[in-house]
């Protein structure tokens, strides 16, 4: 027998046979873009560690929702930016709060987009941390009446899904008791199931103004070194009634992602975060990678180990290019 028999290269031939035989596909449709809502109108401003992305007023986000439907993303994800922070981050769930009224323009004026809301505290208080302080910790108990009330208040605004990023024990029953008590009962929960204390947030920082003022966030999120500990926190987020679960960051947690793609059958979200959309457009900038191909590469790596939605600020690029 001549060697080599299996020639592995006979199928990377052409651009055809590569399509062909491509397990992994990228659809704008599962994609979801996160936005910031700020106050105002007529307001875009430009977010520095994240060129690209804007603080938008809702008039604004409104035109930017418009764009991102008619190029066929998925979704989006709001995060709010209040007039006011507090210590009892009354921002969040106030009737009339920035995301709740972005919520209500929106579902005015695009009925068929899908807007899912983050349900988190720390955009809201005046410390920056994603709940109650009680001794200089976050207390979770008080902390899960806070997300229940701004979950409702999202959802009577209209929105098609909540996703709770606080990571308070018990959050996904306490917002599912809450939504079903107020006449919810079909509002989904697409939880943070396993979301990493992660260096990688520090553009959104900047973008949802939501640094901690001390401390840092270790005390609730996951501790990056853990894998089967994110295994549980999606079990227990999946027993406690959430419809989808996500993973956050997406590129450095990859082996999270396909492990729990095996073990549960809910949907499946990952978060590509804010760093590591900046640090591909940095090394773009400085012409050091190809921008458009780094992009899609980080995107087929996480739908490759098994996410099957992800949320990421390159949705509407991602669109574009494959339009
Ligand atoms: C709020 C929240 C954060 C992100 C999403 N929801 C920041 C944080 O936990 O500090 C980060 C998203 C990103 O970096 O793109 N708790």
């Amino acid at each position: 027998m001549a060697f080599p028999v299996h020639r592995m290269r006979r199928l990377r031939a052409s651009e055809g046979l590569r399509s062909l035989v491509r397990e992994t596909t990228l659809n704008p449709g599962q994609l979801i873009l996160p936005l910031f809502v700020c106050p105002g109108e007529g307001v875009r401003r430009e977010i520095g560690a994240m060129p690209g992305n804007y603080q938008l007023s809702v008039d604004e986000l409104v035109r930017e929702c418009a764009e991102a439907q008619a190029l066929g993303v998925g979704g989006v994800m709001l995060f709010g930016l209040p007039e006011t922070k507090d210590e009892m981050a009354s921002g969040a769930y106030a009737e009339d709060g920035i995301v709740q009224r972005a919520v209500r323009a929106l579902k005015r004026e695009l009925k068929r987009l899908v807007v899912i809301t983050d349900v988190c505290n720390c955009e809201y208080t005046s410390h920056g941390h994603c709940g109650k302080i009680v001794d200089g910790e976050v207390d979770n108990d008080t902390t899960l009446e806070w997300l229940a009330l701004a979950a409702v208040s999202h959802a009577r605004a209209g929105a098609d899904m909540v996703a709770p990023s606080d990571m308070m024990d018990g959050r996904v029953a306490a917002i599912r008791a809450a939504l079903d008590a107020a006449g919810f009962s079909n509002t989904p929960i697409l939880a943070y199931a396993a979301k990493f204390a992660s260096v990688f947030y520090g553009p959104f920082r900047e973008a949802a103004e939501s640094a901690p003022q001390f401390g840092d966030r270790r005390g609730y999120q996951m501790d990056p070194p853990n894998a089967r500990e994110a295994l549980r926190e999606i079990e227990l987020d999946i027993e406690e009634g959430a419809d989808m679960v996500m993973i956050k960051p997406a590129l450095p947690y990859l082996d999270i992602i396909c492990r729990a793609r095996e073990r549960f059958d809910v949907p499946l979200a990952a978060y590509q975060v804010s760093g590591e959309f900046s640090m591909i457009v940095a090394a773009a900038r400085n012409g050091w990678i190809d921008r458009d191909r780094a992009m899609i590469e980080s995107l087929v790596a996480i739908r490759r180990a098994g996410a099957q939605i992800i949320l990421t600020y390159f949705a509407k690029d991602v669109a574009r290019l494959l339009d």
